[in-house]
């Protein structure tokens, strides 16, 4: 089967899963690059034809594909085409995130034919507390290009698109995780919970810090920041996302959650990427 376009589907505040999805795609090395970047905006309905291979990449939150891109998702058929499909994660765990996605695009007539999960930085990350700090780092988007690479050799070596064989993504190796660290997590967790420490509801903005820019009212997915009201977040809108707070320039915005030290601290060891095709 010959590859034409190739379509990149992607959400992604902090940008690590777009560029493991680019550097799959630019693997695959079709005739055409298309993007279709859900993180900043809804879009109207596309349906991809057989002749398309898309590529869908998306972030884990709490163990779950993040539910706005999810919903961005719904504006997105197919008809058979073939997909490849991967989640990233900031080097704790994904849990079912990667079935979910493959259940939602399934339904949604997408033919999955490969999967992946990737480690990204952790959006709560810190210079105080790194978690999966610089990743996808040069061997990790080597590691996406070659996995591009053989879904293409997979496409090429079809007859027709019907003879392209799907995969059933349940049956990739999960990454090595000692026990302690993980042990040490979940306790820590637990007395977090026992004594009512909450998440903040929005990153804190240093008012002294802020230069009124902008970059966080253009760069926020869910549109929880005001042009002119920058230093003001709307909680009901914000997903926590840190695109804002990776993102300025003044470093005027913060998200102290407690878990970021947790996390650096129980997920030093890096993760392999896995893939399945
Ligand atoms: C609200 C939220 C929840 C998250 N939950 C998880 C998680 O359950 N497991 C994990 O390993 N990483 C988790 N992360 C980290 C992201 O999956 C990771 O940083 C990813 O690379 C972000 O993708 P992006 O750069 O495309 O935005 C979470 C991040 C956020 C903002
Ligand atoms: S990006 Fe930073 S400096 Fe710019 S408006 Fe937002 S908070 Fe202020
Ligand atoms: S305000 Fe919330 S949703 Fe918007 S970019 Fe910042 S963390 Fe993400």
């Amino acid at each position: 089967m010959e590859i034409g376009k190739v379509c990149l589907v992607t959400f992604s505040p902090t940008h690590t899963s777009y560029r493991i999805g680019e550097a799959i795609a630019h693997g695959i090395k079709g005739g055409e690059f298309l993007i279709v970047d859900l993180t900043l905006h809804g879009i109207e309905q596309i349906k991809f034809s057989e002749d398309t291979i898309v590529v869908i990449t998306v972030p884990v939150y709490g163990g779950h594909v993040s539910p706005l891109a999810l919903k961005r998702m719904e504006a997105l058929e197919a008809i058979s085409s073939p997909t490849v499909i991967a989640v990233v994660y900031g080097n704790r765990a994904y849990e079912n995130a990667l079935q979910e996605l493959d259940s939602f695009v399934s339904t949604r007539g997408f033919k999955v034919i490969a999967g992946g999960t990737f480690i990204g930085e952790h959006s709560y990350s810190t210079p105080a507390y790194p978690i999966a700090k610089g990743r996808p780092d040069e061997e990790d988007l080597q590691y996406a290009e070659t996995f591009g690479e053989e879904v293409r050799a997979k496409i090429c070596a079809a007859s027709a698109s019907d003879k392209l064989y799907g995969v059933d993504v349940r049956r990739i190796l999960r990454p090595r995780q000692p026990f302690f660290p993980l042990f040490r997590f979940l306790r820590k967790v637990i007395k977090l919970r026992k004594q009512g420490v909450l998440m903040p509801r929005v990153p804190k903005v240093d008012t002294d810090k802020c230069t009124h820019c902008g970059y966080c009212v253009k760069h926020c997915p869910n549109g929880a920041i005001a042009e002119g009201d920058e230093t003001h977040t709307l909680d009901e809108r914000c997903i926590h996302c840190c695109a804002c707070v990776k993102g300025c320039p003044q470093h005027a915005r913060t998200f102290d959650t407690p878990f970021a030290s947790l996390l650096s601290e129980c997920f030093s060891k890096q993760k392999e990427n896995r893939i399945i095709l």
